[in-house]
């Protein structure tokens, strides 16, 4: 049983605090939001996580986890300091390293014994020495301590499965003991542990985001050369898929991404490799497709519904994907902009979303579920595949739309049976339908 203290309490921070008590050790989970901090003491969750409460209050009630705003509590005793504060972009695209910055001075000024620190944030390839002299330089006295590199892996949206699974542990640090150590804290997870250098850790973590989100932009271009070709973009990404070399996941197209991770890490890396001179021509591609697509969603919907101006359009799903709250970089948000700026009003429902959305656009007239936006609207536009729309009530939506037009983002409906029910069907990729698909 180790001594954890976490800082920031975010998707990645508050998820493995959880975890790491979750595994028999004591964790101290701190943030300098002291709403975040109340809410949770009070057993409130700053975001949704499916399983996360159900986690914190396990381990709370077992006083395996607790959390605070202060760091000399937080530290008194730690083991290891995992860093888990936002690294948001900054200019363009560089990450911007204030709260890191601010994260180890502040655990410099308060450590009194040696430590641990790790960077559990998406930091670019190079912080992990930059940290080690922060600390350095802010200590009051001079006290051992070791900087490793663990970055997160977690997806929103299934964090705690991603954490109690990993596909692997990557640690990087010039101290081979220290990130030994950290290794033992993930040997319960079973999964393999790689141990390397700082920087390559570092890098591990972006090339991996970098090549899933290549991915997306790559099917992407499949479904617009598709869309050209008459042939169905689905039934395609299932066909490669049977190649092991390829796989099946991460092939769908659609709206592109969205989230706090892929346009921020894809941006921050090519902003890497363009201050030592070695043009990102793939990452420009991918980000340029990617932006994109939310332009060639607003012209399906305008080839659905004609002239914006005085039309209601409905949009099925706001956050950046299902079974998350988070709205950061939402193509679906970016969409409604665009329609409102179009002339058209906008109306919306989401699972989770609507309270955040409606704070980040109150223009946007949220309403309790899908029939109700059927009934409000002229066409409905799906932009998160949400479970919850896959099984819709297709011929009363139908019936309670003033036309008959669904534009669907994601891909979740087959054009055959849309095409059956009388809509007017717009999709990503979905070329001409002549017959039923291969079921896969
Ligand atoms: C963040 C980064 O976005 C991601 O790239 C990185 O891999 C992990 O950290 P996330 O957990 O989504 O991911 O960040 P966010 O949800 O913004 O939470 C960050 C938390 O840190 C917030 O609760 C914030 O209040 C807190 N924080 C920020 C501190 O405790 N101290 C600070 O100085 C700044
Ligand atoms: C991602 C990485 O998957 C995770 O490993 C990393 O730690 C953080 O970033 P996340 O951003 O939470 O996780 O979600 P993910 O499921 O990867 O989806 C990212 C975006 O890509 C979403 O906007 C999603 O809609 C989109 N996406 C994903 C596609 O458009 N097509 C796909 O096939 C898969």
């Amino acid at each position: 049983m180790k001594h954890i203290a976490v800082v920031g309490v975010g998707y990645v921070g508050l998820v493995s605090a959880a975890g790491f008590a979750d595994l028999g050790n004591r964790v101290i989970a701190l943030d300098i939001n002291e709403e975040r901090i109340n809410g949770l003491k009070k057993g409130i969750m700053p975001i949704y996580e499916p399983g996360l409460e159900e986690m914190v209050e396990r381990n709370v009630a077992s006083e395996r986890l607790s959390f605070t705003t202060s760091y000399a509590e937080a530290i008194m005793g730690a083991d290891f300091v995992f860093i888990a504060v936002g690294t948001p972009s900054g200019v363009d695209g560089e990450a911007d390293l204030k709260y890191v910055k601010s994260a180890a001075e502040s655990v410099a000024q308060v450590m009194d014994a040696p430590l641990i620190i790790v960077n559990k944030s998406t930091v670019p390839v190079g912080t992990g020495d930059w940290v080690a002299e922060i600390i350095r330089n802010s200590q009051p006295k001079p006290i051992p301590f070791s900087v490793v590199s663990c970055p997160e892996f977690l997806r929103e949206g299934s964090a705690i499965l991603d954490f109690m699974n990993p596909a692997r542990t990557v640690l990087g640090s010039q101290d081979y003991e220290a990130a030994d150590k950290v290794a033992q804290l993930h040997l319960p997870l079973r999964a393999p542990i790689m141990i390397t250098n700082l920087r390559t850790a570092e890098m591990v973590k972006y090339a991996s985001n970098a090549f899933l989100a290549t991915r997306i932009s790559f099917i992407n271009e499949i479904a617009n050369i598709c869309e050209a070709l008459g042939a169905d973009v689905k039934e395609v990404s299932t066909g490669m898929g049977y190649d092991a070399r390829i796989g099946p996941y991460f092939l769908d197209a659609g709206l592109g991404y969205g989230g706090s991770c892929f346009p921020k890490d894809v941006k921050a890396l090519a902003h890497m490799a363009d201050e030592k001179g070695r043009h990102p021509q793939i990452l420009q591609a991918v980000m340029d497709i990617n932006d994109d697509r939310r332009r060639l969603l607003v012209e399906k919907i305008r080839e659905g519904v004609g002239d914006f101006e005085g039309k209601v359009i409905g949009i099925l799903g706001l956050t950046f994907k299902p079974n998350t709250d988070d709205l950061r970089d939402a193509p679906a948000l970016d969409i409604a902009k665009r329609l409102l700026e179009g002339g058209a009003k906008v109306s919306a429902y989401d699972p989770v979303g609507m309270p955040g959305a409606a704070k980040l656009m109150p223009e946007i007239d949220m309403v309790e579920d899908p029939y109700a936006l059927a009934e409000a609207s002229d066409a409905l536009v799906i932009c998160t595949e949400w479970n919850e729309f896959k099984q819709l009530d297709l011929q009363r939506i139908k019936d309670l739309l003033r036309n008959p037009i669904i534009i669907d983002g994601r891909n979740i409906y087959e054009p055959h049976e849309m095409a059956q029910l009388g809509f007017t069907y717009l999709a990503v990729g979905r070329g001409y339908h002549g017959g039923k698909p291969i079921n896969g």
